[in-house]
């Protein structure tokens, strides 16, 4: 297994480049499924979950191609209708497959993802959106089935609560469904309106796509279309935070500002200056004088639960006590008990994390639990004094393109180590 080896406190200097989206790439290859023409897409992210996602659409029949940077597909036949256990066991957006299958086929069998490292996750929503739709669902030997022989027929759904990836899925059921669907408490997520435009381009008709309600006004068939994926807004802000402390200065190239408007705002909160070279630029310089300020995750437009474990990393390092609330994921403040092996000073109750500032962080050896847990530990090794090994960087790479040849780029003293 991989490792990083990190010597913390050389500051960072120079451009930085931003990927595209995975949380963007991977609905936009599932909505390959839903046309027999080719779709070719731009600009997707070189990242593990891709390849995973790439895997399971030829597990299905896809053809799936390089193409400039990023993949033409082209699924003629689906030549099994079922997203296997050894694929969805290591990427829960699996599920992401269930409804353009059963869209395109009437059929859909997909393992059920079973718990993870932040929490539960189940897709209940997204099985009881497809009955509302018009498919018959059932489980067994750990796979739901969605059966709609006579295909699917629009309806209103409305979600308990948001779901990115379960709007994702429903839109696309939705797309080839007979007649009108209304998709209520709809994720107003950027990799939902980026989605809702390559269906638009391959033939959709969708309105309000980026709002709480969608209307979608089913189609008898969709065609293909060229695509180019949003830039992650993900690894721009952990980019960002990294920049907050060690940016001699950084600027992150190839930004959406609007899609991080409230880490922006978070981050002036805390005293972190920002100037804006160009319209997809940023830069940023540490001060070395940060204040300590309270968060708490939300739906987009609010602060990203995705963003959280790396605000937290850099509010260690920031004068006073800040009290970061997660309400997205029951568990997701694995980082915390590493970052005290750094020396850190945290106290969790609940979903409610303790921080205070400022206290010095010294390299550790510390484990990488999930995605954006490792991107934290990766912030705070960059700014702690020595060495910092971070083990099973796999976690890292399921979701960052070529982080440590990116962070290497701009100074940062890191390498990978088997
Ligand atoms: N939920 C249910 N039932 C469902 C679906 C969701 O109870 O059927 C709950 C979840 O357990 C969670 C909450 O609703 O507590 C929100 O989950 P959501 O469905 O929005 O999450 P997701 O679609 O599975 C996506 C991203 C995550 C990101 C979340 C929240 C993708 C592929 N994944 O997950 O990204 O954290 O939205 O913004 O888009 C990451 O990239 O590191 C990552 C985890």
């Amino acid at each position: 297994m991989d490792k990083f080896v990190i010597e913390g406190g050389h500051p960072l200097k120079g451009v930085i480049p931003v990927s595209g989206a995975k949380n963007a790439a991977l609905p936009v290859l599932a909505a390959t499924l839903l046309t027999a023409d080719e779709v070719t897409l731009d600009r997707i992210p070189k990242v593990r979950d891709i390849r995973t996602m790439a895997k399971l659409l030829e597990s299905v029949g896809a053809e799936v191609k390089p193409n400039n940077g990023g993949y033409a597909v082209r699924v003629t036949e689906v030549t099994s209708a079922e997203a296997p256990y050894e694929l969805v066991k290591t990427m829960r957006a699996s599920s992401l497959v269930l409804g353009p299958l059963v869209a395109r086929c009437g059929e859909a069998r997909v393992s059920m993802p079973g718990g993870c490292a932040i929490g539960a996750r189940p897709i209940n929503l997204h099985l009881t959106g497809l009955e509302k739709l018009g498919a018959k669902i059932s489980q067994e030997h750990g796979y739901v089935r969605a059966h709609a022989p006579n295909g699917l027929t629009g309806a209103v759904i409305h979600f308990d609560r948001v779901t990115v990836t379960g709007t994702e899925d429903l839109l696309m059921a939705a797309v080839l469904a007979k007649g009108e669907t209304v998709i209520e408490n709809a994720a107003r997520e950027p990799e939902v309106s980026d989605l809702a435009d390559l269906l638009t381009k391959m033939g959709a008709r969708i309105e309000g796509a980026g709002t709480s309600t969608i209307q979608v006004e089913g189609v008898a068939e969709l065609h293909g279309a060229t695509h180019a994926i949003i830039p992650d807004r993900i690894e721009a802000g952990t980019f960002l935070i990294a920049g907050a402390l060690m940016g001699d200065p950084l600027t992150v190239d190839g930004v959406n500002t609007e899609h991080i408007a409230a880490l922006i705002d978070k981050m002036r909160q805390a005293g972190v200056e920002f100037s804006f070279p160009s319209e997809d630029r940023i830069e940023v310089r540490a001060s070395g004088k940060l204040r300590a300020v309270d968060l708490a995750t939300k739906e987009y437009p609010g602060f990203a639960t995705d963003m959280q474990a790396q605000f937290l990393a850099m509010m260690t390092q920031a004068e006073g006590e800040s009290e970061i609330i997660e309400t997205i994921f029951e568990n997701r403040f694995m980082h915390v008990s590493e970052l005290l092996r750094m020396g850190a000073d945290i106290a969790i109750e609940g979903n409610r994390a303790t921080v205070r500032g400022k206290t010095e962080l010294s390299g550790a050896r510390v484990m990488a639990s999930d995605l954006r847990a490792s991107a934290s530990l990766v912030i705070a090794a960059l700014a702690a004094r020595g060495e910092t090994v971070i083990d099973r960087v796999y976690h890292i790479d399921r979701g960052y393109e070529r982080i440590e040849e990116k962070l290497s780029g701009v100074g940062a003293q890191i390498h990978r180590a088997e």
